[in-house]
C-alpha cells in the first residue's frame, strides 16, 4: 500500500510529536544571544537535550564551560545543565543531523542603507539545510518583515530536494523578551506561532507548549506571525515618537512632560503611557519597522506614520546635545572645554546592552563640539566608539561630580546614586526623569 502525500505529512508529523511529547527529541538553537540563550536554557530545564550553535568561538567556550553572559540567565541553572550534558555548544553544523527541532535566533540588523539585512538568516539556514532530514522541524524568530519564511526560508531549505509540509515543517514564531524585564521572561510571555502548513503549526505548537508556561497563540501563516511582531515594535515606535514630540513641544511651553504623562495615565481606558527619552536604542524598537517600510516599498507603499515618528526619535540625541548647549550658556559656559559626566551608554535601565544606544551619537556629537566627557555605567565596562575602546566607570565619586560642569543623564539605571548626584552635581540635565521630587528642589535640575 502506498500513503497519499497528506498521509506522510500526518504520519512524519506524529512521529515528531510523539519524540517531542516523549522528551526524546533533540533540539538545536542556531544564534546563542539575547534571545538563544534563554531559550536553549529553557528548552534543556524542560528536559530536552539542547544543542546550541553560534560562530562566536568564545560564547560557545563559555557556555562549554558553564560561564553565563547573558542577564536573563540564570548562572547556576546554565551550569548545571552543561555539567549534566543536557546542554551543549557547538560551532559545528554537522551535528543538526542529529536534531529534531530547530531553532533560528540570529540577528537581523540593518544595513547601511536602512534595508533589511536578511543575511545571518540565509546563512544559518543555508547551513542547516547541508544536514536537513526528513521528519525535521524549522522554528525562525527573528523579527523580520512579512514573508521571510515563505520567501526566504523554504526555497532555501527545499533546495536538498525535501518539499515544505511534507518532508519537513516550517513555522514562524517572534520572540518577544524584553531583557531586563523583572516580571515575563522567555518562559511565561505569551508565544504567537504560525506555519506553512496545518501540521507545520502543530508541530511547532507542541514544541513551545512543552517548553514554555505561557499561551500559545496560533495564527493562520507565518506572514501573520511575522506582521504582528512588526506591528507591536512599530506601535512602540511611534508612541516614543509622540512622547518625544510632545517633550519638545512642553518645554518650548513651560509644561512638564512627564507631569502630563502621569495625569493623562489616570484615565482608566483608551490611554498607556509611552516616555520621552534621549532617543531609541536596542536590536528591536529602531530596527523592526524600518524592515516594513522597507518591504512596504514592494507594494509601492509609502509608511508615512512610521518615518515621521521615526525621524522624531531619530532626532532625539541631536535635541539632547541642543538642550544641554543651552544649559551650560545659562551658566556663562561652552559645549567646548566643558566637562560633561554622562550617566549610562546601556540603551535602557539595568542592562548591559549598548546596541543602537542614543548615548553613543550623543558621545559622537560631544567629541565633536569639543566637550570632555566621561561614562559612569555600572552595568556595562567597555564600549566602542567610532573604532575606539572606552572604559566606562562603575562607580560615582563627589570629586567626580564635582568637577563636572554637567552631569548628563542618558540611562536611568536603578543603581545610581541619585541622592548624591542631586547634592553634589553642579548642574544635571536628566533626559529620564529619573529623580524623585524632594531632590529637585536645587534650581540645577533640568528634564528633558
Ligand atoms: N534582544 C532582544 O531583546 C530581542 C527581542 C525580541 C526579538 N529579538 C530578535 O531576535 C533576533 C536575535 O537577537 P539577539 O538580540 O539575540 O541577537 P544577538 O546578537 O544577541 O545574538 C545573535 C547570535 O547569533 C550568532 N550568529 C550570527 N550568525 C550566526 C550563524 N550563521 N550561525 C549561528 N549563529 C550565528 C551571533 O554570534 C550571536 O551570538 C533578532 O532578529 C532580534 O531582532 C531580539
Amino acid at each position: 500500500m502506498t500513503l497519499n502525500t497528506v498521509e506522510v505529512e500526518k504520519n512524519l508529523a506524529s512521529e515528531l510529536i510523539k519524540k517531542i511529547n516523549e522528551k526524546t527529541a533533540v533540539i538545536g538553537v542556531v544564534g546563542l544571544g539575547y534571545v538563544g540563550l534563554p531559550l536553549a536554557v529553557e528548552n534543556a530545564k524542560a528536559g530536552y537535550q539542547v544543542i546550541g550553535f553560534d560562530v562566536h568561538t568564545e560564547k560557545i567556550e563559555k557556555i562549554n564551560r558553564g560561564i553565563n553572559y547573558i542577564g536573563d540567565v540564570n548562572d547556576e541553572e546554565l551550569a548545571e545543565l552543561i555539567e549534566a550534558n543536557q546542554f551543549i555548544a557547538t560551532e559545528d553544523y554537522s551535528l543538526i543531523k542529529n536534531v529534531d527541532a530547530v531553532v533560528i535566533c540570529v540577528p537581523t540588523p540593518l544595513d547601511v542603507h536602512k534595508q533589511a539585512d536578511t543575511s545571518y538568516v540565509e546563512t544559518a539556514t543555508k547551513e542547516i539545510s547541508n544536514y536537513l532530514h526528513k521528519g525535521m522541524l524549522i522554528v525562525l524568530e527573528s523579527t523580520t518583515y512579512p514573508g521571510t519564511t515563505e520567501e526566504v526560508l523554504k526555497p532555501i531549505l527545499e533546495q536538498p530536494g525535501l518539499s515544505c509540509g511534507k518532508d519537513f515543517f516550517l513555522a514562524y514564531s517572534p520572540e518577544r523578551v524584553d531583557p531586563g524585564n523583572k516580571t515575563f521572561k522567555t518562559s511565561n510571555t505569551p508565544k504567537v506561532v504560525g506555519g506553512m502548513t496545518e501540521s507545520c503549526t502543530e508541530v511547532a505548537v507542541t514544541m513551545y507548549k512543552n517548553v514554555l508556561e505561557a499561551d500559545i497563540h496560533e495564527v493562520s501563516s507565518p506572514a501573520v506571525a511575522e506582521m504582528e511582531k512588526i506591528l507591536e515594535n512599530t506601535f512602540r515606535n511611534i508612541n516614543i515618537g509622540l512622547a518625544n514630540e510632545m517633550a519638545i513641544l512642553c518645554n518650548k511651553m513651560g509644561i512638564d512632560v512627564w507631569e502630563v504623562i502621569d495625569a493623562a495615565a489616570t484615565k482608566p481606558y483608551g490611554f498607556m503611557p509611552f516616555y520621552p527619552g534621549p532617543g531609541l536604542g536596542g536590536h528591536c524598537i529602531p530596527i523592526d519597522p524600518w524592515y516594513l517600510t522597507w518591504k512596504a516599498r514592494e507594494y509601492n507603499y509609502h509608511t508615512k506614520l512610521i518615518e515621521s515618528a521615526g525621524e522624531i526619535n531619530n532626532a532625539m540625541p541631536e535635541y539632547v546635545i541642543n538642550r544641554s548647549m543651552q544649559l551650560l550658556n545659562k551658566k556663562g559656559k561652552a559645549l567646548n572645554g566643558s566637562n560633561i559626566l554622562v550617566f549610562g551608554v546601556a540603551y535602557k535601565k539595568d542592562i548591559d546592552d549598548y546596541r543602537e544606544s542614543p548615548a553613543i551619537p550623543i558621545l559622537e556629537m560631544l567629541d565633536e563640539m569639543g566637550a570632555n566627557w566621561k561614562v559612569v555605567d555600572p552595568y556595562v565596562n567597555h564600549f566602542e566608539l567610532n573604532g575606539s575602546s572606552y572604559t566606562t566607570e562603575n562607580d560615582i565619586t563627589e570629586q567626580m561630580l564635582k568637577t563636572a560642569d554637567l552631569v548628563l543623564i542618558i540611562t536611568n539605571h536603578s543603581k545610581l546614586e541619585y541622592k548624591l548626584i542631586a547634592e553634589k552635581a553642579n548642574l544635571i540635565f536628566d533626559t529620564r526623569n529619573s529623580f524623585s521630587v524632594d531632590m529637585e528642589t536645587k534650581g540645577n535640575y533640568f528634564k528633558l
